[in-house]
């Protein structure tokens, strides 16, 4: 038997009557859609979680000429034919149906699914809304799944494409076991995971600990699939107690945490902690230190009359903002700044130095890096 030649995707009008199908029986179809070039753990997880909001998965995949406008003009790397087969061969995928236009709205119309599942980089609101729309028209359920952080389709593109190293470094370095702590909204996490995503940094968030048991910080991390752990810090409202300090501890080692990342984590360690991960503990901290150490630091920044601030990260001893600075980025502060606009402009810079400075530590290892001075 010619198997390339017996294979055939479901046309919109089966997806259609399949529906149809369901609806009798009282049963749930859903339907997501992509491109799905070159497949990816990623993409096999999430497929088997929107899998499992039903009773049988459609996938929606973008024609040739779709994803060229999508994408430009070097994708997709594999034809609409063969993705559709590897897709179809998944345990989760029941069919799949190719569609011509840059978006799914027509198909969505023709097939009406009971429930739509998107990648978490997606919110109700930022869907398409021509999407949006027909899923609307539809009465179809939308669920927001999470992506499995570190695995896409731009970061194998990125690797196979980058040069090869030269002779006697062609072992490839095991990517930065990174756990992030932290207490507040969680951006950096988000800028760390993005630059995982994207292949700038070849890392994995193998843990994420607060100290708030529901702070939009974890709430981040479990949006990307991350582990992510509440860690009481003892009663106290501020200090932070020695028997949390080695429930720490022991969670950064159950994890295999090669570097504790510090990102806005309001609460201050203590001996087992840096016994544990001396020289490991990285912290950013929002002025160009050593000037205004300490918790209140944009503020700081502005009562003291400052032309410039910025955000550092640097290694975390046990005295308060001190440890050797690895890198800076200066952000002028502006007539009329007060604390929120010139902390978020301090954020835009934190996104981008964070996770280069954790790139470098990857590439050189921590004995040997060096200061990395930037600036907006
Ligand atoms: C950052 O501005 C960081 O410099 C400070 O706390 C803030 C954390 O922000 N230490 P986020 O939770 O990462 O958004």
């Amino acid at each position: 038997m010619n198997w390339v030649d017996s294979f055939a995707p479901l046309t919109a009008e089966q997806a259609r009557i399949m529906r149809e199908d369901f609806q009798s029986q009282g049963k749930k179809l859903v339907f997501t859609n992509g491109c799905f070039d070159l497949l990816h753990a990623g993409h096999v997880r999430y497929l088997q979680q929107a899998r499992e909001l039903g009773d049988a998965l459609i996938v929606g995949l973008n024609s040739d000429e779709s994803v060229r406008k999508l994408k430009g003009p070097t994708r997709p790397v594999n034809s609409e034919l063969d993705r559709a087969e590897v897709l179809s061969a998944l345990r989760a995928v029941d069919g799949v149906v190719i569609f011509h236009d840059k978006r799914a709205t027509g198909l969505i119309d023709a097939i009406q699914p009971h429930v739509y599942a998107k990648g978490g980089d997606y919110t109700p609101e930022s869907l398409d809304p021509d999407e949006l729309a027909a899923l609307q028209r539809a009465g179809t359920q939308i669920q927001i799944l999470s992506l499995v952080p570190g695995r896409s389709t731009t970061s194998i593109l990125q690797r196979v494409q980058s040069p090869l190293p030269s002779a006697g470094v062609l072992e490839e370095k095991k990517p930065l076991l990174l756990a992030v702590l932290g207490s507040g909204k969680g951006s950096n996490l988000r800028a760390i995971l993005s630059a995982i995503d994207s292949g700038v940094l070849s890392a994995q968030v193998v843990v994420a600990i607060s100290d708030l048991p529901d702070s939009p910080f974890l709430q981040t991390a479990r949006a990307a699939g991350v582990p992510a752990h509440y860690l009481h810090p003892g009663d106290h409202p501020r200090k932070f107690d020695l028997k949390a300090q080695y429930e720490l501890v022991e969670m950064l080692r159950k994890a295999g945490a090669d570097l504790v990342v510090l990102a806005g984590f309001m609460r201050i360690l203590k001996s087992p902690v840096f016994e544990a991960f001396e020289g490991r503990i990285v912290n950013i901290h929002p002025s160009l230190l050593p000037s205004h150490k300490g918790a209140t630091a944009v503020r700081d920044a502005l009562v003291a009359g400052d032309e410039q601030t910025g955000c550092t990260v640097h290694l975390v001893t046990p005295e308060i903002d001190s440890g050797r600075i690895l890198a800076q980025a200066h952000v002028p502060i502006q007539p009329g700044d007060d604390e929120e606009s010139l902390h978020a402009r301090i954020q835009e810079q934190e996104h981008r130095l964070l996770p280069q400075v954790l790139a470098h530590w990857h590439q050189l290892q921590a004995h040997q890096i060096g200061v990395v001075s930037t600036s907006c």
